[in-house]
């Protein structure tokens, strides 16, 4: 197997090399395929090289064959080889839309785009025009006129190119690999078979669903108080203040600096008190520094990544010569595990891992060496078989997803009774299993506020649901307009997080005057007033694999005109959010009247998207509250909004907001319909599974009609009635 050192590559060299593959005449068909589900085959290369790609690292389990595939089974693979790259490729037709390929830099619809797989360290998007970002999904939704779709999974961890100028050609610098396709009568159902092969999102901590303020960095621990406090008396809702790397001792992971912050668990008590959440940021790279003791014990243990001479590797990152955690090893894999122990009895509430590419400021392309080579060792799942040792082109694009793999049972280890957070940079098709994601160091520009929307619906359509990109723009100041704007849509993305640069202005809601503040406010308001919506979206998606955030056409995946609508989005399936700078969106078919929460008239509202409830749609909203810590549903409103035949329906999920007895039953689904008859609505409410109390008193209806809203009151298990 030949390793290129040098992968310094112009982002024209790529497209080159692209533009020849797909127009190079492909090779012999499948040596074999097989169904692993009846929605499902696996095709695989004459000449696969099973120990060079296996065990996966997308799949759940190694798939086992149900039978061949049959005569009519329309997708198929056509496998190559040229130029020391193996290839395989599917021919999709013209009128077929396609999407995925997770993180990219590229409006929703994704066919005529190419991407380098390789996970990359790219600040403000700029590298290579953002061909390579930080993460990596050899994955692609194909949906067919008709609204039936495929899936197209190529299972390979190796540096490669993901082309989808017509067909979809996968290009690997590896060996041969296999390549699975879904089939699907819709794409929720394409979405939803990817979910029970690579996993879905395990349901997070409530309060992770509230908003979050960042920046680089909040020090001293005193300008963190003063965050908090602000929020608090200027009553604009959050749960989460993030700890960027200026907390530590000099960069060194799992240190605090003892004048910066030198009572962490006095800051956390003190984030607790005010009913918000702390999480402190976690590099994979190790100052080199005896004494220090993450890098003495790790270097006792000898589990630092090798170059290609067998000796430790050493890169730059933020302390300075640095050493990387081989996590292809058991022993690394437990020694960081180990390590949260400490940190988490700071009573801290969650971790961010970043840099994990991994970046190396001195190293080829940002990163380390492709030629160093790791150990292996490490089992993914107790009964599968040990990575085999091999080159950082193999595992660096797993190199982040192992790492948050560690780093999530390290502090489940920790904390064994409560739901785990980890936000990640880096990660790789299945890694919502372990981690969130945030989109890395975008620009504060109009131009990646829009890109934002499709970048997060990629992301939720290759498995990824809870993600978000930095509100307000990372690198630059925002004007005070794009960040009114920016928050007044940030309010919907699944994760909800402010971030900016260390060299940014200010970027907290109040700093651009009254009426931004303002606008802040009642984008958090509405967010926080959906809580019980949103918590009930996450349940799903964590059950289902069908994302949080969804593009416009799942209202109706038949109507080919919404196909690439990327301005507006769907949260969950019965919201539509009309940002204010979307011009003559295309919309979905049916009444999707306005909704109000907090008193807002989007119409008239400078910043406030629309927010358009389906018809058919029971949403279920809370009171207005600062924090999670304060979620209830002892008044819960409903929002129905009728169907052409007076019919309306909902979903509530509850449960603790923490914890796992909801794997035990403690949790509570709650049903909700409204029929019509003559000029009354009745709306009923009633619990259809679990163990949990409803918890539920008061219910306020409020019949969204083309006329106005109908309000009518009355308590959980009664028939309420609303006069049309
Ligand atoms: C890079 C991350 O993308 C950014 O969010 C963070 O603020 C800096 N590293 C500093 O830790």
């Amino acid at each position: 197997m030949k390793i290129r050192t040098d992968s310094r590559l112009p982002g024209a060299y790529w497209k080159g090399i692209f533009l020849l593959l797909c127009i190079m005449p492909l090779g012999a068909a499948a040596e074999r395929a097989a169904l692993i589900q009846d929605n499902v085959a696996i095709f695989y290369p004459d000449n696969f090289d099973a120990d060079a790609n296996l065990p996966s690292f997308a799949l759940l389990e190694e798939p086992e064959e149900i039978g061949a595939l049959p005569e009519d089974w329309q997708t198929r693979v056509e496998f190559s080889s040229a130029f020391g790259q193996s290839m395989a490729k599917v021919e999709v037709d013209s009128s077929t839309n396609l999407y995925g390929g997770g993180e990219a830099l590229s409006r929703l619809l994704r066919k005529g785009g190419s991407q380098i797989l390789w996970n990359t360290d790219n600040y403000g998007y700029g590298r290579d025009d953002g061909v390579k970002l930080y993460q990596s999904h050899p994955w692609v939704l194909a949906v067919r006129p008709d609204g039936s779709a495929y899936g197209v999974l190529a299972d390979n961890t190796w540096k490669q190119t993901l082309s989808m100028s017509d067909d979809v050609v996968f290009s690997s610098e590896g060996p041969a690999f296999r390549v699975l396709v879904i089939e699907g009568n819709t794409p929720q159902e394409v979405l939803a078979t990817l979910g029970d092969l690579t996993g879905k999102m395990p349901l997070p901590p409530r309060w992770s669903l509230g908003f979050q303020q960042s920046r680089y960095s909040y020090v001293p621990e005193s300008r963190a108080k003063e965050i908090v406090d602000t929020f608090r008396n200027k009553k604009i809702p959050i749960d989460v203040l993030w700890f960027d790397i200026d907390y530590m001792d000099a960069f060194k992971v799992f240190t605090f600096d003892s004048e910066m912050y030198p009572d962490p668990k006095g800051m956390n008590a003190y984030l607790h008190q005010n009913k918000m959440k702390g999480i402190w940021m976690i590099d994979p790279g190790v100052g080199i520094e005896e004494g220090y003791f993450v890098y003495d014990t790790g270097t006792e243990l000898d589990i630092w990544m090798k170059d290609a001479d067998g000796e430790v590797y050493e890169g730059e990152v933020w302390p300075g010569p640095t050493v990387f955690p081989d996590f292809t090893q058991q022993k690394t894999a437990e020694w960081w595990s180990e390590l949260y122990q400490d940190f988490m009895a700071q009573d801290i509430d969650g971790v961010w891992n970043d840099m994990n590419e991994p970046s190396d400021f001195t190293g080829p392309d940002g990163s380390v060496p492709e030629d160093n080579v790791h150990a292996g060792g490490l089992r993914l799942t107790s009964n599968g078989k040990p990575l085999p040792a091999d080159s950082h082109l193999r595992y660096h694009n797993v190199y982040g997803m192992l790492m948050v793999k560690a780093s999530r049972q390290g502090i489940v280890d920790a904390n064994p009774d409560k739901r785990p957070f980890v936000l990640t940079r880096a990660n790789y098709l299945g890694g919502q299993r372990y981690a969130a994601t945030w989109t890395g160091d975008n620009n504060s520009t109009w131009e990646h506020l829009r890109l934002s929307v499709p970048m997060s619906l990629n992301l939720g359509l290759s498995g990824q649901p809870f993600n978000g990109p930095d509100i307000g723009g990372f690198i630059g100041n925002a004007s005070p307009e794009l960040f009114g704007h920016w928050m007044a849509v940030g309010a919907f993305y699944p994760f909800a997080r402010a971030h900016s640069a260390i060299e940014s202005d200010d970027q907290e809601p109040w700093v651009f005057g009254r009426e931004v503040e303002r606008a802040s406010r009642v984008a958090l308001e509405r967010r926080y007033r959906l809580m019980p919506y949103l918590y009930t979206q996450f349940y799903q998606a964590s059950k289902t694999g069908i994302p949080v955030m969804q593009p416009t056409f799942f209202a109706d995946i038949a109507d080919t005109s919404l196909r690439g609508e990327d301005r507006t989005f769907l949260f969950g399936p019965d919201l539509l959010v009309v940002p204010k700078w979307a011009d003559k969106p295309s919309m979905p078919e049916g009444a999707w009247r306005v909704l109000s929460l907090v008193g807002e008239n989007s119409l008239r509202d400078e910043f406030q998207p629309d927010l358009r409830i389906r018809d058919g749609a029971i949403v279920p909203a809370g009171k207005i509250i600062q924090s999670t810590d304060d979620y209830s549903l002892n008044e819960l409103s409903l929002y129905v909004s009728l169907d052409a035949d007076g019919n309306a329906q909902g979903q509530l999920y509850h449960d603790a907001g923490n914890g796992y007895g909801y794997q035990q039953g403690e949790y509570a689904l709650i049903e909700f319909a409204a029929t019509t008859s003559g000029d009354t609505v009745e709306v009923t409410a009633s619990k259809t599974e679990g163990n949990y109390p409803a918890e539920i008193d008061q219910l306020q209806i409020k019949l969204v009609t083309d006329d106005g809203v109908k309000t009518a009151r009355g308590a959980f298990g009664e028939v309420v009635k609303v006069r049309l």
